[in-house]
């Protein structure tokens, strides 16, 4: 019941935090993916190292940690995340939470998570006990967050009554009933295999220098989290970004373009390939093991390129393991559309993502994409949206295309193929590029499929 789900734990400073660690070995031995917050006060009870051992993630504890804020923002770490567990949750951290303060990394990602809250409160028998607590106990009640405990029993404190953070084997059987309770809508890729590339390739020039481009990998990496999220067992082939890797998903680091292919070969068979990483196309020929260095000649050195293995197509015309969905991606800066369709063709695949990364679009290395979906009858073009939104609406499209009985060769060829619900406000436009005379005209007929109500687990 917990494989898959995704718990952000919060940490408190009590001197129950060492239950916690029990805790999160439980849920991960049950296949849940935890990731951890600590505060100031809890890493004087456990090492951030002993959490991020068992929790196989990095743990964050500093709001204005500016690496953690680059790989992931503390919006992004609130919202990532079935349920939020609170353990243990101190008297002072109750009174912040019920109080919507936001003085730190845990209080701050508490109060702008969307997702439902459970605490295990631990404290001092007077201090669960004092009127103030009370408060703030009947308060978050009312705001709909859920308890598990304190029980009764002898504290640390050589006093006796409610307070004890309950057992690791409580916590666990109350987010059991929790995600009992709140049966997931069926997770739409349950059983599907997905890979993903994302990210660049380094290409080495020499052991120090290297070939490179601005990819970032936060739409891959947005893609293979959404795949997770809707159920898929996601293998993410990852070039070398600044980012963190996606929880519920195990990633594949590589550097050059050849170890990616390698790695993308290893994880098939797969039902669907979603190939966004932007490998280099060139690579030097015969990089020497040497650092290259200036002879004084004044003469720079010459560097043969040859050219890199391409994964796309090696993926979407595989005689033997192409997945039944193989997925594109195409960075232009000029006639994005007509590349795009003539791309799809080239390579293999049943659609292409393509977007406009002229550096004005602000899109290479940013937050947001506005792309065209092109297949194989048909295309859509969608709004500017958050790249983690451009993943969700994709993964729902395949999903909807993989529910099909035949090959999903075309974006936008079944009515109700539409990303499920780009908000209404901004719904996904389907229609000719007005500037780019070589992209195909839909199918008559054809027009947007109504909004349908997303699938979150
Ligand atoms: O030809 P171009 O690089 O524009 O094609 C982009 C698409 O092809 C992307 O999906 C990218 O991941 C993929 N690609 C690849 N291997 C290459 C070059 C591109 O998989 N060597």
């Amino acid at each position: 019941m917990l494989a898959g789900r995704r718990i952000l734990l919060v940490v408190g400073g009590g001197i129950a935090a060492y239950k916690t660690l029990e805790l999160v070995r439980r849920l991960r031995d049950r296949g849940a993916a935890v990731r951890a917050v600590t505060t100031a006060a809890a890493a004087e009870f456990v090492t951030p190292l002993s959490l991020a051992a068992l929790t196989g993630d990095k743990v964050y504890s500093a709001l204005f940690d500016l690496t953690d804020e680059a790989e992931i923002g503390h919006i992004q770490l609130s919202r990532n995340a079935d349920l939020v567990v609170v353990a243990p949750a101190t008297a002072n951290l109750l009174a912040r939470m019920a109080a919507g303060m936001a003085d730190d990394l845990a209080t701050t990602v508490l109060l702008a998570t969307d997702k439902p809250v459970l605490v295990a409160p631990a404290m001092n028998v007077r201090m669960w006990l004092h009127p103030a607590t009370r408060r703030n106990a009947a308060r978050l009640s009312a705001d709909g967050v859920a308890f598990v405990g304190p029980n009764e029993g002898p504290m640390a404190c050589n006093e006796f009554g409610p307070g004890r953070m309950a057992e690791p084997g409580e916590i666990l059987a109350a987010i059991e009933r929790f995600f009992a309770a709140a049966p997931a809508v069926a997770p739409a890729l349950a059983g599907r295999r997905v890979v993903v590339t994302s990210g660049p390739t380094h290409e080495p020039i020499d052991p120090v220098r290297y070939i490179a481009n601005r990819s970032s990998g936060r739409q891959g990496h947005a893609i293979a989290a959404a795949a997770a999220e809707a159920g898929a067992t996601v293998t993410l082939v990852s070039g070398p970004v600044a980012i963190a890797d996606p929880p519920g998903v195990t990633v594949v680091h590589v550097e050059t373009a050849r170890e990616m292919l390698a790695a993308v070969e290893a994880a098939l068979p797969a039902d669907v390939a979603v190939m966004a990483a932007a490998v280099a196309d060139w690579r030097v020929a015969d990089a020497p093991a040497s650092k290259l260095k200036k002879d004084g000649s004044g003469r720079p050195p010459a560097l043969a390129l040859v050219e890199n293995p391409d994964i796309l197509a090696t993926v979407g015309r595989h005689p033997t393991r192409r997945p039944r969905l193989v997925v594109g991606f195409a960075a232009e800066t000029d006639d994005v559309a007509a590349n795009a369709v003539a791309k799809r063709e080239r390579k293999g695949a049943d659609w292409i993502v393509a977007n406009d990364v002229r550096p004005e679009t602000g899109i290479m290395g940013g937050e947001a994409n506005e792309i065209l979906l092109v297949g194989r009858d048909g295309f859509e073009r969608w709004p500017s949206l958050p790249k983690a939104e451009v993943a969700r609406h994709l993964v729902e499209r395949i999903a909807s295309a993989l529910a099909g009985p035949e090959a999903p060769a075309a974006a936008g060829a079944a009515r109700d193929a539409g990303p499920a619900a780009a908000t209404a406000e901004a719904p996904p436009r389907r229609r000719a590029p007005a500037a780019d005379p070589a992209f195909p005209a839909p199918p008559a007929g054809r027009r947007p499929g109504p909004a349908r109500p997303r699938k979150t687990p």
